[in-house]
């Protein structure tokens, strides 16, 4: 009697799942069927009220049943979700263009400083680093500028305020500044290298000073030294020279003039040819056919005692040029602030 009552309930059950159409139904049939208030859910409770035989019978059918029910409404499932699913909205054109991913590069100053630094370290160059916020002895006493020197005044000076170290014998307090220079790291190299090397030392130095075209508060240099027992300024102009060539690749031609640094002597200024006029005159060069890149000379013997060398056992070259005066021949830039103005319109370009 049971058992018919099963067996009707699956009939009905099967047919009803065959002939649904959407999903939406197959959840309400589940519930009508197997749900916690439908029939079948009744007698498998109600097996607990039956003798032992008919409990083994009935309930090996129910569950039986049970799992026919369940497997059918999972394949019309199976079958509604597939019949569902459209073909044409999800296709996918594979030959439609990508969509393009902006990327990031390279600031115009970071390339020329890696162009820069390869050229150097294919003529044996190493690449020397040091601080940005440095102590005075490192930006001015070991370059042979005293306290009281006026050289002291060739360069406007940020100092930090309110900030003293102590020296590094710990014997001093020691004022602080935004280096000016980055001949500091001839002397933080040359304390812990002995002779002979050559390194560049690219890197940000600070000025107080008011900006125009040609003037930052915020600029690079990159300085150079090679020290052995007898440079001369003759490896200053081949070097410079080779260096010039390889960079613009064009012939430079290089003019020293006579002037005063603490840390050389003799010192020099030291301009290239004008590459965009090419020495005619023009708005870049000032009207002038040559650029000036910065200062160079003979270190002084000074300096080489600073760093404990004994005295004139060592000779010499160094430089300290600015990158952005670079920058701007090459690229053709008129004005240097747009190398830190943060427009971006200004930083694709390159
Ligand atoms: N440090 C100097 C400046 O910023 C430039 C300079 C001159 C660097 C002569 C040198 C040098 O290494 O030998 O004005």
């Amino acid at each position: 009697m049971l058992e018919q009552k099963i067996a009707q309930i699956k009939k009905e059950a099967l047919a009803e799942i065959a002939a649904v159409e959407s999903l939406g139904v197959v959840g309400e049939l589940r519930v009508k069927y197997l749900g916690r208030k439908s029939e079948f859910t009744g007698i498998l409770k109600s097996l607990k009220d039956m003798s032992e035989d008919e409990r083994k019978t009935i309930g090996q059918l129910a569950n039986l049943i049970k799992t026919e029910i369940e497997t059918a409404f999972v394949e019309k499932e199976k079958e509604l979700k597939e019949k569902s699913f459209d073909f044409a909205a999800e296709k996918i054109d594979v030959t439609m263009p990508a969509k393009k991913l902006q990327r990031g590069h390279l600031h115009p100053l970071s390339r020329i400083q890696y162009e820069i630094e390869d050229i150097f370290t294919s003529m044996g160059f190493e690449i020397a680093d040091g601080p940005e916020v440095e102590t005075e002895f490192y930006n001015f006493d070991a370059l042979n500028i005293p306290k009281d020197h006026p050289a002291r005044d060739m360069q406007d000076t940020f100092w930090i305020k309110n900030n003293e170290q102590l020296t590094a014998d710990n014997k001093q307090q020691e004022k602080i500044v935004m280096r000016t220079q980055t001949s500091d790291v001839q002397i933080r190299f040359m304390e812990k290298h002995t002779p002979p090397f050559r390194i560049i030392a690219p890197g940000r130095v600070f000025r107080r000073e008011s900006t125009d075209t040609t003037h930052d508060h915020t600029f690079h240099q990159f300085e150079a030294l090679m020290v052995g027992e007898d440079i001369t300024v003759g490896n200053l102009k081949f070097v410079a020279e080779q260096f010039f060539s390889k960079f613009f690749k064009a012939d430079v031609e290089i003019r020293l003039r006579p002037s005063y640094f603490p840390f050389t002597e003799p010192s020099f200024e030291f301009d290239i040819n004008c590459l965009v006029c090419g020495g005619k005159g023009c708005s870049s060069c000032k009207w002038a056919g040559w650029l000036e890149l910065g200062g160079a000379g003979i270190v002084n013997q000074n300096v080489f005692e600073a760093v404990g060398y004994p005295r004139n056992k060592y000779q010499g070259f160094a430089w300290g040029f600015g990158l952005e005066r670079l920058a701007m021949m090459k690229y053709k830039i008129d004005d240097v602030r747009l190398f830190h103005s943060g427009d971006l319109r200004f930083v694709k370009q390159f």
